[in-house]
């Protein structure tokens, strides 16, 4: 699903076609429309520059599917609000911004999250994680990557959710499971967003992020 050769400029369409689009957090404001920087006018630099990277990257990855470029705008919950027709997402580190757009008819959602692998430090974990994901992360390998990826995930999931259930979901009503560079999602408690896990999502490392997608298509 994902290359493996992912880096900080990466510009690419996947095999189901989700367009991706990677860069550094930059100033691209002046290729913004005028009702996006509306999004941004009382917004500090840093909030200006992680805005306009996002809303570039859009348009790079619109010009990947053959779309005109149009205005992404933000709903009442800070929710990318996409072209007709088009279902996408956003992230960004404080250097890293990543976009994901797709026009395929079957896929009804996208998230995508980037995330620093030693950004979920120990102190974190017990607000975040299930003892099993907590066990699971101290038994791994590289644990400070493991946590980085299944926070990171239970952050694309909710992206791709949200759009579907307008819900908001704690970080305890999900857990992960990792599977090769896949993982799965199960709902715990009563914050059950779905009948099934009709999700797929895929995590890739890279030398100092990691970067998650998940995706939901039509009768699973
Ligand atoms: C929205 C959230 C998921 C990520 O925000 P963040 O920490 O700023 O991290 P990121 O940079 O990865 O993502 C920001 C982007 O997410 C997108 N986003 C924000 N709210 C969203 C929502 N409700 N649905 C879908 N996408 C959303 C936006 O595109 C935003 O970028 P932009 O404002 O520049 O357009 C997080 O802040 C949040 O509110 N979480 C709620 C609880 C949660 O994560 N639960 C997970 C358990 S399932």
């Amino acid at each position: 699903m994902l290359n493996r050769c992912w880096n900080s400029s990466t510009h690419t369409l996947s095999p189901n076609g989700i367009a991706i689009a990677v860069s550094p957090v930059a100033d691209y404001e002046n290729m913004l429309f005028d009702d996006e920087s509306v999004c941004i006018k009382n917004a500090v630099s840093k909030r200006r520059k992680e805005f306009s990277t996002g809303r570039m990257l859009c348009r790079k990855c619109f010009d990947i599917l053959g779309k005109e470029h149009a205005a992404v705008l933000q709903g009442t919950n800070r929710e990318p609000l996409w072209p007709e027709g088009l279902k996408g997402s956003i992230s960004h580190t404080y250097s890293l911004c990543v976009a994901v757009v797709t026009d395929r008819e079957e896929i009804l959602s996208v998230g995508v999250d980037i995330e620093n692998q030693y950004g979920v430090t120990p102190d974190l974990w017990e607000h975040i994680f299930s003892a099993d994901e907590i066990l699971y992360i101290k038994e791994s390998s590289s644990p400070s990557m493991t946590a980085a990826v299944i926070f990171s995930a239970k952050e694309t999931f909710y992206k791709m959710q949200y759009p579907l259930t307008g819900k908001m979901l704690d970080f305890k009503d999900v857990e992960i499971k990792l599977d090769g560079r896949s993982f799965d999602v199960g709902f715990k408690g009563q914050n059950k967003v779905f009948e099934k896990s009709l999700s797929s999502g895929h995590f890739m490392a890279h030398d100092t992020h990691v970067l998650t997608i998940s995706y939901m298509v039509k009768n699973g």
